[in-house]
């Protein structure tokens, strides 16, 4: 990893903890692979600081920065614009500095969706899709899937008051559904891509499911966001039973890579992108 140069322009990822992020490692490779001075740093920033830290990346001409959490809601108040899809999640993952001053983006819907695609292509729009959660990352996902045109989406959620809430807030783009777990448990074979958007079944409680595995359409895709472990229990036991399945690592590179082309201007190798964060995370 190069030093910083006078000539570089510097981006970085806020967030606490952020130590273990990937993005620094993600980010500094295809800098590097595009031959383009630049640099990418990790900022451990308690949210106290929050304020004063995005000060203090505009005084350093930060050229824009990766938001994570516990920081992407509240560091909104703070920008010069939000982008509609960020406005419409509530939350800002990617930061550019524009000629308006900072604009928030929200790359994490559609970073999730590309990956998806690879696997469901052209059938999104007429597929019957479960997300399970309706936090943060339901949010972002359920938005992208609807701005990709999905007109099936059912949101279901441990507190069903949030998944009414959700399906409240993403009226204004779609007609999604939110249904009480037992109901939306019961209707499984009837969804041809269930995506869990919530943290278990993460590690360290790595034994945990977030739903059953049982009575799975045949062919259908089970997708987590989780990329820790690499192949949850859940991916594990829906695969055995036929399922198609897809982690977490797809999200997270295709996240980067929208937010690595709004900041430069340069569509990055995804491919080697992808190949740099498994190797880190043990995977091939
Ligand atoms: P994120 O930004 O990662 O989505 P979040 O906004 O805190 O994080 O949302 C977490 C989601 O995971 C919520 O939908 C939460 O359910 P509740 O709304 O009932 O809290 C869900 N979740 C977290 N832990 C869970 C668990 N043990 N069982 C079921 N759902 C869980």
């Amino acid at each position: 990893m190069s030093r910083l140069l006078h000539a570089e322009k510097m981006y970085g990822v806020i967030g606490h903890p952020v130590g273990h992020s990937l993005s620094p490692l993600m980010h500094n490779d295809q800098f590097q692979h595009q031959s383009l001075p630049a640099f990418y740093h990790a900022f451990d920033v308690m949210p106290e600081y929050l304020g004063d830290a995005l000060q203090g990346l505009k005084a350093l001409g930060v050229s824009g920065f990766n938001v994570t959490v516990p920081h992407k809601i509240e560091v909104m108040q703070y920008l010069d614009g939000l982008d509609e899809e960020a406005r419409l999640i509530g939350a800002v993952n990617t930061i550019v500095k524009e000629e308006k001053g900072w604009i928030g983006y929200n790359t994490d819907g559609d970073g999730y969706v590309q990956s998806l695609l690879s696997k469901v292509g052209s059938a999104l729009p007429d597929s019957n899709i479960l997300v399970i959660g309706a936090g943060g990352a339901a949010r972002a996902v359920i938005s992208a899937l609807t701005g990709h045109k999905a007109e099936q989406v059912t949101i279901t959620n441990r507190t069903f008051s949030k998944a009414e809430a959700l399906q409240e807030r993403m009226a204004e783009r779609a007609a999604v559904c939110a249904l009480p777990t037992q109901q939306a448990e019961k209707e499984t074979p009837s969804f041809d891509i269930i995506i869990n958007t919530t943290s278990v079944g993460m590690s360290p409680q790595t034994d945990r499911m977030p739903w059953p595995v049982d009575g799975l359409k045949p062919g259908c895709v089970v997708s987590d966001l989780i990329y820790n472990p690499l192949k949850t229990k859940w991916l594990q036991e829906a695969q055995k039973r036929g399922a198609d399945i897809l982690n977490g690592t797809g999200m997270f590179v295709g996240q980067g890579a929208i937010a690595f082309e709004k900041w430069t201007g340069i569509q990055p190798d995804t491919k080697r992108m992808h190949n740099v964060v498994m190797k880190q995370l043990g995977g091939n």
